[in-house]
This record gives C-alpha cells, sequence and structure tokens, in this order.
C-alpha cells in the first residue's frame, strides 16, 4: 500500500549566496477584510492576488457558511459572490482555525447581524485575548459570551441592535479597531474610535474605497451607522498587494548574506514599513521604487530591493512597535546577525500573538547560541551570534517563528532542523519553494 509520509519538519542548509527576484504572496490583513468587505457587497467582486493560505481559506470557508460563494477562475482569481448584506445563520460553529484576525474582524460583523453564531478555533486561537474585542461589543449592545478560558474563544455572538460608542482602545489593536469599525456600520448612530497609536489602516482605506460615511481626524474615527440593516455595498474589483510580512524574511536575509534580491509588488503601506526604516537604521542596504500606478485595492505598492551590508544594533520600541509587530520574530533574528546590541521593548503585545513570541523566539535563539536576554516586553540581543550548528528548534506551532528560525539556520555552518514547520501554510504558501529560488537548500 502506498502511504505519504508528511513530516512536519524542515532542515535548513547553509547558504552563501541568496539571489534573485520573487513575487511575495498576497497581504494577509488585506485579503481578511477585502474577503469579509466581499462577501456582504451585492454582486460578483474580483480579487486579485488574495492569499491562498490556511488563514484565508478559512475565513472564506466561515463567509460561505454565512451565504457568501466563491469560485477560482483557470488563472487563479478570486471572485466572490457577495450576499448583499443578507447573512445566514450557520448549520455549526464557525471554525476559524490560527486566524485571530479572522476571528476578532468576524465577531464584530456579526455582532450586527441579528441571528446566533458560534465563532472558534485551534487550540492557538483558543488561547488568544477575546475580552478585548467582548468589552466594546458588548457595549455597543451585542450579545457575546465567552466559553473558553480566562477571555477566550469559543465565543456565542446573538447579533443585532447595536447601538453607537465612542471608544478609546486600551490597546494599539488593528484587529479591534477593524472588529468596532465593521460593528459601527450595523450601528444606529455615529461612533467615534481614538487610537493610542497609529495601527495598520486598511480597514480605513477599504471603507474608503468604498465611499462608506467615515471621519477621520488625527487618532480619532467616525462612523456613521446604517442601522441593524447595514450598507449597501456594490461589488468591485480588489487589488491585494504582496505582504510586507512575508517579504520581511528576504529582506533579512539578503541584508547580511552575499547577493541581492528583488522583491516585486509589496504592500508599502506607511503604517506597515517601519521594518524598512529598523533595517535602513541597521545599515542595510535597501532601495524601494514605488510603482507609478495605483492599484485598485486603494493600498500603495512598490518594489524593494535589499543586498549584503554589514548590520548594527539598533532599538525598536515606542510607536514603532505596532507598525512592524508581525516582524519582530525576523528583526530579533536580524539582531542576532548584526553587530552589537539590538534592543526590544514596548511590545508585549507579542505574548498574545500566535505564540507568546517573546519566550518562543528567546528560546530558540538561546538555543541557537545567541546571547539573548527575555524582558517582559521584549528582549535584548547581543550580536554577532556565535552560532551554535548541527541542532533542532520548534515553531511552537507558530508561522513566522518557524520562517524566522529557518532564516537564521541559514547563517548556521551546519544544517539546523525545524519542528512544526506545516504552520508557515497560515501565511506563506510556497515559503520554501521561495527559498530554494532564491539559492537556498532545504529538505
Ligand atoms: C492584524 C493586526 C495585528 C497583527 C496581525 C494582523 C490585522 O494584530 O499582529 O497579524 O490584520 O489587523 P493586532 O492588531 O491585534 O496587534
Amino acid at each position: 500500500m502506498l502511504s505519504i509520509y508528511k513530516t512536519d519538519t524542515a532542515t535548513v542548509y547553509p547558504c552563501t549566496k541568496l539571489s534573485g527576484t520573487l513575487v511575495v504572496p498576497g497581504d494577509k490583513s488585506v485579503s481578511h477584510r477585502v474577503g469579509i468587505l466581499a462577501s456582504i457587497s451585492s454582486g460578483i467582486s474580483r480579487v486579485n492576488g488574495f492569499l491562498n493560505s490556511a488563514d484565508c481559506i478559512g475565513l472564506l470557508k466561515a463567509m460561505e457558511a454565512l451565504g457568501a460563494r466563491t469560485h477560482r477562475s483557470r488563472e487563479g482569481d478570486l471572485y466572490i459572490h457577495g450576499t448583499g448584506g443578507r447573512l445566514i445563520e450557520p448549520a455549526g460553529p464557525l471554525d476559524l482555525g490560527n486566524s485571530g484576525t479572522a476571528m476578532r474582524l468576524l465577531a464584530g460583523l456579526l455582532a450586527g447581524v441579528p441571528g446566533a453564531f458560534t465563532l472558534t478555533g485551534d487550540a492557538s486561537l483558543q488561547a488568544r485575548p477575546m475580552r478585548r474585542i467582548e468589552e466594546p461589543l458588548r457595549k455597543m449592545g451585542a450579545r457575546i459570551q465567552l466559553s473558553g478560558d480566562r477571555g477566550c474563544a469559543p465565543m456565542l455572538i446573538k447579533g443585532g441592535g447595536l447601538q453607537a460608542i465612542d471608544y478609546e482602545l486600551p490597546v494599539a489593536s488593528a484587529q479591534v479597531k477593524s472588529c468596532i469599525m465593521l460593528a459601527a456600520l450595523f450601528a444606529e448612530g455615529t461612533t467615534t474610535i481614538i487610537e493610542p497609536a497609529p495601527t495598520r489602516d486598511h480597514t480605513e482605506r477599504i471603507f474608503e474605497a468604498l465611499q462608506l460615511p467615515m471621519t477621520i481626524d488625527g487618532a480619532s474615527i467616525a462612523i456613521e451607522g446604517f442601522g441593524s440593516s447595514g450598507p449597501s455595498l456594490q461589488a468591485r474589483t480588489w487589488d491585494v498587494p504582496g505582504d510586507i510580512s512575508s517579504a520581511a524574511f528576504w529582506l533579512v536575509a539578503a541584508a547580511v548574506m552575499k547577493g541581492s534580491v528583488t522583491l516585486q509588488r509589496v504592500g508599502l503601506n506607511p503604517r506597515r514599513t517601519a521594518v524598512l526604516d529598523v533595517l535602513k537604521r541597521m545599515g542595510a542596504k535597501v532601495k524601494v521604487t514605488p510603482a507609478k500606478t495605483a492599484n485598485s485595492g486603494a493600498e500603495p505598492v512598490g518594489e524593494i530591493r535589499v543586498s549584503a551590508a554589514r548590520l548594527r544594533g539598533t532599538v525598536i520600541e515606542g510607536a514603532e512597535i505596532p507598525n512592524l509587530i508581525d516582524e519582530i520574530p525576523i528583526l530579533a533574528v536580524a539582531g542576532a546577525l548584526a553587530e552589537g546590541e539590538t534592543v526590544i521593548k514596548d511590545a508585549h503585545e507579542l505574548r498574545v500573538k500566535e505564540s507568546d513570541r517573546i519566550q518562543t523566539m528567546c528560546e530558540n535563539l538561546k538555543r541557537m547560541g545567541v546571547e539573548v536576554d527575555e524582558m517582559d516586553d521584549g528582549m535584548r540581543i547581543g550580536g554577532p551570534a556565535n552560532l551554535r550548528t548541527g541542532g533542532a528548534v520548534s515553531s511552537y506551532g507558530d508561522h513566522r517563528v518557524a520562517m524566522s528560525m529557518a532564516i537564521l539556520g541559514l547563517f548556521s555552518d551546519a544544517p539546523l532542523t525545524i519542528k512544526g514547520v506545516d504552520c508557515i501554510e497560515t501565511s506563506y504558501p510556497g515559503f520554501w519553494n521561495h527559498l530554494r529560488e532564491l539559492g537556498g537548500h532545504v529538505e
């Protein structure tokens, strides 16, 4: 009998040169938002560059359970047949896998829709804090029950009948902001949200593209609600840019390794590009060429070219943190490869991501022989590391930890085994092929 073994383990081999041109997969945050808004529009939206990863496929499955339909053309473009805002009660719980974005954004949408909905996910998602969305949604009048441990999913929502609120976010979180923005569309009155620090603004850009009634004034966003019938949105074409968070793995690798890497069609939303500022500050040779023509997704895109340089340590802190929150694991790797000390602080939020990224990255870096001190809100890394070779590390089920360690493995002088790499599928299908295309070797 033929059987196929899937090991969930990868061995990365040392590498001396990386070069080539890549188009990284679509932005995960933009794909989630477009998937949701196209599903409540009338008509068929075409989505170019939608991220075909486990998280986003899970989101589409949930939207289908709520009444939308999707299909792909032979060329791979995604078409979403919207519900015109008439969502149906699904037969069972909506399983959102590993995706915190899907859970928090959908909770906001469904809080406004009459019916009962249960949102759940994998063990990691069921350990992530949901009170941060429960509180504002309850204030708006939603009936929400968190039946997991200590304020976690599964989450039961009985939606409908929302009232506008004025809400100051206690954490700088684009997921919480976007959750309230979606709920606000279904509320009576004008909801005002105030952010403690700027976070990614993909939802605002999409609302603007859809001409939804929204006023942004500094840190405050005001949205006029449509009441329980919700807005009337028309289908359209969306372009999803490449994900700078996925590009970041190659940016760091190519910033140190001989050769040069060009990444095309990458999203250059200024609320997502702090990773480029940090790498430049560390001495990286980075050239950004913004595209001249705007795409139809309301997001700036362009090309990024990186070539080898000597990096030096830096401090990453304060308002910069929300704009590179998902790049911190790979920036910790950059810190390990740089000359001198790199300090990451004000990053408590890392403790409640797909894993506790402060703990899991410190653990893995130490295992590789990197001098690293774990702090409550970040870490201190002494570079350049004398990498201990021939070892094994774990992803702890976290896609960005897995990919960050794969990049560090390239700089080792013996193969590095990473356990638990299937999770990379949640955000970057094709990661290993891209590594091979640039000249890396992995088994
Ligand atoms: C996301 C926002 C960030 C980020 C996550 C995606 C989004 O989370 O870490 O991967 O799509 O809004 P927070 O906003 O909770 O920090």
